[in-house]
C-alpha cells in the first residue's frame, strides 16, 4: 500500500543556507511516525519543508500517492496535512472558540465543522470551560491542546507536530498523547511527531527516523530504535549512566 506520505530525496536550504540534504522519509496511512535528533538537526525544518513554509526546497513530496512539493502551503493544508509549529501559534488574544474556527477556516461544511467543534471540546474539556475567553489566559498545557484542536479543526489527514511537550509538566505531556493516540485511533488520522522526549514519542509511534545534521541516519520500527545502542545511548540515556548519575 502506498504511504499516506512519501518525501524522496528532499534538500531544503533557508536562502543559502543548506539544512537538510537527501532526506527520506514515510508516514503511512494512520500511522504514528516520529522524528528525532539533537537541537539543529533540521526536524523543524522537515516539517517546514512539507507545508512549504519559509525554505526553499528541492526532491519530491508525495502526498496520498500526489506530488505537493512547490504548492502554496494553504494548497498543501486543504489536501489534508495539518501544521501544529513548534511554539504552538495560537493567537492569544482571540478566544478559544475563535482560534478553532480559524483552524476550520478553509472548510464550507459548516454542519460538519461544527459537529467537530463539539467533538474538540470532548477531547478537551478545558477548552469548553475557556470557550469564550482568550486564549491567552489559558496554561501551557491547555494552549498545547489548543493548538492541537485548532489543526485537527481542518479535518487532516496527516498531523505534523512540531515538540508538542516542549516546556509542559511530565502529567500534562501524558495527557496529550493519551489523546493524541486516541485520535490517531478513532480517526485514522496520520501523525508525523517530532519530539524531545524519545522514549515517549517511541511508545506512542509505529516508526522512528533519526535526524543527525540535516540527513537521516537511522530509521526503522519503534520497537527496533527502543532496542538500538546509539538510540539509547544518545537519546533514551543509558541506564547505567542515569543510575550513577
Ligand atoms: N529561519 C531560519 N533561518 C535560517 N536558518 C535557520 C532558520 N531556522 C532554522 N535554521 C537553521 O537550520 C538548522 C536546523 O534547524 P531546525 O530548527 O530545523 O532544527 P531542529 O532539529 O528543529 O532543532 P530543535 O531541536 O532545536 O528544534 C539550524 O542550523 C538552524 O540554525
Ligand atoms: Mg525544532
Amino acid at each position: 500500500m502506498t504511504p499516506l506520505l512519501a518525501v524522496h530525496g528532499l534538500c531544503a536550504a533557508y536562502r543559502s543556507l543548506a539544512v537538510l540534504s537527501d532526506v527520506s522519509i514515510e508516514v503511512p496511512h494512520g500511522g504514528i511516525t516520529t522524528l528525532l535528533g539533537a537541537n539543529g538537526a533540521g526536524k523543524t525544518t522537515l516539517l517546514r519543508a512539507i507545508s512549504n513554509v519559509l525554505v526553499r526546497t528541492t526532491g519530491e513530496i508525495i502526498f496520498d500517492g500526489k506530488r505537493i512539493d512547490g504548492q502554496p502551503c494553504d494548497a498543501i493544508a486543504r489536501a489534508g496535512i495539518a501544521h501544529v509549529p513548534d511554539g504552538r501559534g495560537t493567537f492569544s488574544q482571540l478566544t478559544v472558540e475563535e482560534n478553532l474556527c480559524l483552524g476550520a477556516i478553509s472548510r464550507r461544511d459548516r454542519r460538519a465543522w461544527q459537529r467537530d467543534m463539539a467533538r474538540m471540546y470532548e477531547y478537551f474539556p478545558r477548552l469548553h470551560a475557556y470557550r469564550r475567553k482568550p486564549a491567552g489566559l489559558m496554561s501551557g498545557g491547555e494552549q498545547q491542546m489548543l493548538a492541537i484542536a485548532r489543526a485537527l479543526m481542518l479535518s487532516p489527514r496527516l498531523l505534523m507536530l512540531d515538540e508538542p511537550s516542549f516546556g509542559l509538566a511530565p502529567m500534562v505531556v501524558r495527557q496529550i498523547f493519551d489523546i493524541l493516540r486516541q485520535i490517531n485511533r478513532e480517526r485514522q488520522l496520520g501523525v508525523l511527531l517530532v519530539e524531545q522526549n524519545a522514549s515517549l514519542a517511541l511508545e506512542l509511534a509505529n516508526n522512528a527516523y533519526v535526524m543527525e545534521a540535516g540527513r537521516v541516519t537511522i530509521s526503522g520500527t519503534a520497537s527496533d530504535l527502543r532496542g538500538d545502542e546509539r538510540v539509547r545511548r544518545a537519546y533514551l540515556g543509558h541506564p547505567e549512566e542515569t543510575t550513577h548519575a
